[in-house]
């Protein structure tokens, strides 16, 4: 069977930020030392530079992660010392005080939008809130509120085509005056509208949207074919002048609609997607994202496939079109020392809860996953 539909992970083009007053005052658009970026990476850059961490610094970074923020810290040359994060996605925090007495700075990471650990006293910290923008500590406190610095990564949240932004609590991070290009600006806002047209209630826009995504994208043939985590890897053997790029101006359209987006509403629609895939599907994910936090703004939800790409080429027949979660991690780090997350780099996919999604299109989330997971 295949689907007249495509929900994916990311939120698409959001028309109805278009719309929307720009909200100044909401976190972290109301900081002074806020700058959009072109990408995450490019934050994550900035941040590093702005505290002094270069060659000869050492920085603690968590076993589990993307990949593209090791790059950065690598690539300003840094030294890396990895803490733990066990098989069910939980920081240990003994290990994790250990990595930071031996280094310079502490480098959190929110898994998903979920609560990062308490960091030590007196240690140097940046909160990579990638995931994790409106997102709420139980206390109430945004995500990236708390370290001297932080990364988010708005392009991921807010249906953009581009766009990381980076905090510094005392200080400016530098200004990079460069632009994207526009032609590829151009192609991810025209994708983003596909998967906009690909979940719409006009059911002749959506299937004709569906089928030009399946034909245009290498991501879906390679999912078909299992070959997947080839095509999306590509976070590191990059160069310093890269992470310039990354760190320059996001395009016009980015800058111009980012801070139109609702936290409230944002956080309130992707905790209710969240809860409806929980009630059914909570035994899949891993033991840490059980249950929602108070004030937590999921950026998916995480369940482990025994066969990840069986799994993916199934959803994407029922219309749903999941990510790898971190399938390789960054080649700095020894796998064999930190082999209990291999299952999770094998298994775990993304399901989408964005903001875009209501009952209905959750409610094909759920038969999808039902489908296909049980
Ligand atoms: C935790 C984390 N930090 C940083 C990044 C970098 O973001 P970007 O891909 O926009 O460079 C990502 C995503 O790739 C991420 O997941």
């Amino acid at each position: 069977m295949s689907a007249d539909t495509l929900i994916g992970v990311y939120p698409p083009l959001e028309t109805a930020a278009l719309r929307g007053r720009t909200r100044p005052g909401a976190f972290p658009w109301s900081q002074p030392g806020v700058r959009l970026t072109h990408l995450g990476r490019g934050a994550a850059w900035l941040a590093l530079e702005a505290l002094g961490l270069g060659r000869g610094s050492r920085v603690a970074m968590p076993a589990y992660h993307c990949g593209s923020e090791v790059e950065a810290a690598h690539l300003r040359g840094c030294d890396v010392v990895f803490y733990r994060v066990d098989a069910d996605l939980r920081v240990d925090e003994d290990d994790m005080r250990r990595a930071a007495a031996q280094a310079d700075a502490l480098y959190l990471i929110s898994n998903f939008g979920f609560p990062m650990p308490e960091a030590p006293a007196r240690i140097v910290t940046i909160e990579d809130a990638a995931h994790a923008l409106f997102s709420l500590d139980p206390d109430g406190r945004p995500l990236g509120a708390r370290g001297d610095a932080a990364v988010f990564c708005p392009r991921k949240s807010l249906g953009l085509p581009d766009g990381g932004a980076v905090l510094v609590r005392a200080g400016e991070p530098r200004a990079v005056d460069r632009r994207p290009r526009a032609k590829a600006m151009l192609r991810s806002t025209a994708s983003l509208a596909m998967f906009r047209a690909a979940i719409s209630r006009a059911a002749p826009l959506r299937r004709a949207a569906t089928r030009a995504i399946g034909h245009a994208s290498v991501g879906d043939a390679a999912a078909r074919s299992g070959d997947l985590t080839e095509v999306v890897i590509g976070e590191w053997g990059l160069e310093p002048h890269d992470m310039e790029n990354a760190a320059g101006r996001p395009s016009r359209l980015t800058a111009a609609l980012v801070r139109r987006a609702d936290p409230e509403r944002i956080r309130a629609r992707r905790r209710a997607n969240y809860a409806r895939l929980l009630a059914e599907l909570g035994d899949l994910a891993p033991a840490a994202h059980r249950a929602l936090p108070d004030g937590c703004a999921p950026l998916y939800f995480p369940a482990l496939a025994p066969d990840r790409p069986a799994a993916i080429r199934g959803l994407l027949e029922h219309g749903v079109r999941p990510l790898e979660v971190w399938p390789v991690p960054h080649p700095l780090l020894d796998r064999a020392r930190f082999a209990e997350l291999e299952p999770l780099r094998a298994g775990l996919l993304a399901l989408p809860v964005h903001q875009a999604l209501g009952e209905r299109e959750i409610t094909s989330v759920l038969e999808a996953a039902r489908r296909v997971l049980r």
